[in-house]
């Protein structure tokens, strides 16, 4: 059944499973995007709404961007689909080594075509790793308290969204968690990042005492949580995670799938904050969500230990059919070029002071008990009416569609994070509907 008496409308909305969605509510009231532009969807009905979300923090560079749709259109034409398996094709080595000249730290490149593939692959590689060097008692991973890695049973098992693992039986075995980073009544209406919580990181620790070091594979953390309500590291924070690792032989591992790709104002947090991973999980930004796609970076001593060995043997038993697929690279090498020639990681860097002014100033607005703000990227913690938890940032959420503005909730937090291409007078309305839509929530 494909005919549709109005084309913006789809007749039925029963087959669709949305996914990290109240089904049954939607289905009742649906809200539907139809087109995009810049900075804006289209509706169904016509409106013009504001993205403040990127979509899901993946289109950096704006909607429709007509370098990337035409880099798209000119690879299928030349070929639509090669594997990677045993095969090669020139585009997908050229991503790889675009990828690669954008980080020094970084050597090589894993596709993958998503952030919790990338997450998983991560983890795979971190304990494939240790048992290639000679140390396969390594099994343990380590997470942290409120992270998000994706949906996979890797990534759930390592992050900590209580909705997203208790459904879904006893996880990866071998797994801890830090403590979260998170503290209102020390951090509140932090304009970057807290000073206080870096000894939160000492808890490792505490972990690899507990465990011993020798049982420890690797730590992953965002190097700024977001899917929990976006939860800033405090200052010194991840510089000292690098050196307990160091101390003692584990790897570490930032899921930049957020972070990555100009979010705070430099091509990766690994730049933003200096301080080096062993591996980065990249998805969202890397495609400017034209095609799915993610990539696990990775230094040059981890490669290296996997070439080792007969040269006929497969040194990773890993993979995707679609990793490297031909039209995510055309996407992803029209993507950098955009990037790079419009200065978008630049741009956001200058843009960060005034996103701040913006967002600090919601501090006294109506219900919010905390406003956040790093790069391009902001939390409005809304305080929760009591037993129920979610219904004011819902409300908002719905209030603030019908005044023509995108933005993201989490709990009862709002979370934004605009393209990179916003301007100052799209700040001015995401934040001023923002302050009008909470004037009116209960
Ligand atoms: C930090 C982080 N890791 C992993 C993921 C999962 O990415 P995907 O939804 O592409 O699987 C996300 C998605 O929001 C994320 O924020």
């Amino acid at each position: 059944m494909s005919e549709r008496a109005d084309l913006n409308r789809p007749n039925d909305l029963d087959s669709f499973w949305m996914p990290f969605t109240a089904n049954r509510q939607f289905k009742k009231t649906p809200r539907m995007f139809v087109g995009a532009e810049d900075m804006h969807y289209i509706t169904d009905d016509g409106r013009r709404v504001l993205d403040g979300t990127a979509g899901l923090w993946c289109v950096n560079a704006g909607h429709k961007r007509k370098p990337i749709i035409d880099a798209v259109r000119n690879q299928v034409e030349k070929m639509d689909y090669a594997p990677a398996f045993q095969m090669g094709h020139p585009i997908v080595f050229d991503f790889a080594n675009r990828l690669t000249t954008m980080s020094s730290a970084f050597d090589h490149v894993f596709f993958t075509n998503s952030g919790s593939e990338s997450v998983d692959t991560a983890l795979k590689i971190a304990l494939a790793y240790q048992r290639a060097i000679g140390q396969g008692s390594r099994t343990r991973l380590i997470g942290r308290e409120r992270g998000y890695h994706g949906v996979g049973f890797g990534g759930i098992s390592v992050g900590d969204i209580v909705n997203n693992r208790k459904f879904f039986g006893p996880l990866l075995a071998g797994v801890d968690h830090l403590p979260h980073t998170f503290n209102l009544e020390k951090q509140r209406n932090s304009r970057g990042q807290p000073e206080w919580g870096a000894h939160l990181a000492d808890d490792l620790e505490r972990i690899v005492a507990l465990h011993d070091a020798s049982t420890v594979a690797a730590v992953i953390v965002e190097p700024v949580a977001g899917s929990t309500g976006v939860l800033l590291p405090p200052k010194g924070y991840l510089q000292r995670l690098r050196e307990i690792c160091d101390k003692h032989g584990i790897l570490l591992i930032f899921d930049e799938v957020i972070t990555g790709f100009g979010r705070l104002g430099a091509p990766f947090a690994v730049d933003y904050f200096g301080v080096v991973p062993d591996m980065i999980t990249t998805a969202k930004g890397i495609t400017n969500g034209t095609v799915p796609m993610g990539a696990v970076f990775c230094k040059k001593e981890i490669y290296d230990a996997f070439m080792d060995g007969p040269e006929n043997t497969i040194e990773l038993f890993h993979g995707y059919t679609y990793s490297g697929h031909p039209l995510a690279c055309a996407a992803g090498l029209a993507t950098m070029d955009i990037y790079r020639d419009e200065g978008l990681f630049e741009r956001a860097a200058a843009l960060a002071p005034y996103w701040e002014d913006a967002i600090q100033s919601l501090s006294d607005a109506p219900h919010v008990i905390d406003t956040r703000n790093l790069g391009l990227i902001a939390g409005i913690e809304l305080e929760s009416i009591p037993g129920k938890p979610t219904a004011r940032a819902f409300e908002a959420f719905l209030k603030a569609f019908d005044k023509g503005i995108l933005i993201r909730t989490t709990g009862d937090i709002i979370a934004l994070s605009p393209p990179l291409i916003i301007e100052e007078r799209h700040i001015d309305e995401l934040v001023g509907t923002v302050r009008d839509v909470l004037k009116t929530v209960h």
